[in-house]
């Protein structure tokens, strides 16, 4: 039997996507037990798991090192990597917005400054809106931007929203809803099929149970 390849995020939210996929038949008991192991594999249910940085799923599964992952649609927005986005996973909601201090006025003479880590996404937003804009490409902590004067405002996610509410900012506009996708590898997909259908099935059905 060949073995599917997933590429999952490490974290929290990759823990909770194990969980969907083990329910959806495609268990891997060794991926439980405490370890700092990046590879986990279980040849009965013909499955290999790997974690991966969130932001490196699309990349091993554009590649076909991964046959299928889970990333979030931020990142397949930003990097716009050539794979199948097979379903919304409905999990690992949030928003990408644009945010400012508090009573901000936007002053349409001006270029306005937007502090960002997702430089394509808010490209492509303020040209579909017409306004002249000048990145600042941060890697992190892109809150600080506006408070510092660095920029006029920041384009991030929000979830909760308590980081812009502890730094004196809000959302200015919703640029577009955020969750996590299952993506799968364009030649991968052809040679899996059988099972990645049965994943997607197998997802599916607990998207329903949770609606
Ligand atoms: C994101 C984002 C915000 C925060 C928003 O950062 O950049 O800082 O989450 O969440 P909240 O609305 O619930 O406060 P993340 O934790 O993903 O890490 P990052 O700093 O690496 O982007």
């Amino acid at each position: 039997m060949t073995m599917l390849n997933v590429a999952l995020p490490k974290g929290r939210l990759g823990e909770k996507v194990y969980g969907m996929f083990e329910q959806a038949g495609f268990e891997c008991p060794s991926i439980r037990e405490n370890s700092r192991k990046l590879i986990f594999e279980n040849p009965e249910k013909g499955v290999r798991y790997f974690w991966v940085k969130p932001s490196d799923v699309a990349i091993y599964v554009e590649r076909g090192a991964a046959d299928v992952g889970v990333a979030g649609k931020d990142i397949l927005l930003e990097y716009a990597p050539d794979v199948y986005e097979l379903s919304d996973l409905d999990i690992g909601k949030c928003r990408m917005a644009v945010a400012a201090p508090a009573g901000f006025q936007d002053d349409i003479r001006k270029t306005l400054r937007v502090a960002t880590k997702f430089t394509n996404i808010a490209r492509t937003y303020y040209a579909g809106i017409g306004r002249d804009i000048d990145i600042i490409h941060l890697n992190g902590s892109i809150e600080l931007a506006p408070i510092l004067g660095l920029s006029d405002v920041i384009v991030d996610i929000v979830e909760t929203g308590t980081t812009l509410k502890e730094n004196k900012l809000e959302v200015v506009r919703t640029i577009v809803p955020i969750s996590a996708r299952l993506i799968a590898n364009r030649s991968g997909y052809k040679f899996n099929q059988a099972a990645i259908e049965r994943l997607v099935a197998g997802l599916t059905a607990q998207k329903e149970e949770n609606a």
